[in-house]
């Protein structure tokens, strides 16, 4: 599929777009510094902080950190929107704290209707949940500061 091209200039802190690629939702977040702590904090409660699960889509390398995004453009994280369990699309549970269905330490992340997999604000599966992996980041670059093109 070819390359697809999102403009940013209207994403405010805190919230998400959704671009169609390759037949897929592609998430882009743009992540306040307090959803950046949130990340740092989810780890000790993934299942895989560092995607090194082998079945695993390998992350870009300029992805391959703490927040899962360019080093540049740290806040705004890019992910496929489809559960690694059985292909539904999480919904984004962006407010920590105590809501329906999920734990009163909720960092969070988003929710996956199907079968209640939570993912973290950088997309990683919590720990003793049915979705095997961390959801999928795509390659993704820059082309000014608020374009930049998925695939
Ligand atoms: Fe998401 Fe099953 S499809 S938890």
């Amino acid at each position: 599929g070819a390359p697809v091209e999102a403009d940013i200039s209207n994403l405010k802190p805190g919230e998400m777009m959704v671009v169609p690629w390759r037949g897929k939702p592609v998430w882009i977040v743009n992540r306040t510094d307090a959803m950046l702590e949130d990340v740092v904090k989810a780890d000790p409660e993934l299942a895989d902080p560092h995607t090194l699960n082998p079945f695993s889509m390998p992350l870009p390398e300029y992805c391959n950190n703490e927040y899962r995004s360019r080093a540049d453009h740290k806040n705004i994280l890019v992910l496929v929107g489809i559960c690694t369990h059985l292909g539904c699309s999480p919904s984004p549970r962006f407010s920590p704290g105590p809501q329906p269905n999920l734990p009163s330490d909720w960092p969070g992340g988003w929710l996956c209707p199907c079968h209640g997999s939570t993912f973290d604000l950088a997309g990683r599966v919590f720990k003793n949940k049915p979705a095997p992996q961390n959801l999928d980041v795509p390659r993704y670059m820059f082309v000014n500061a608020t374009t930049l093109v998925i695939g």
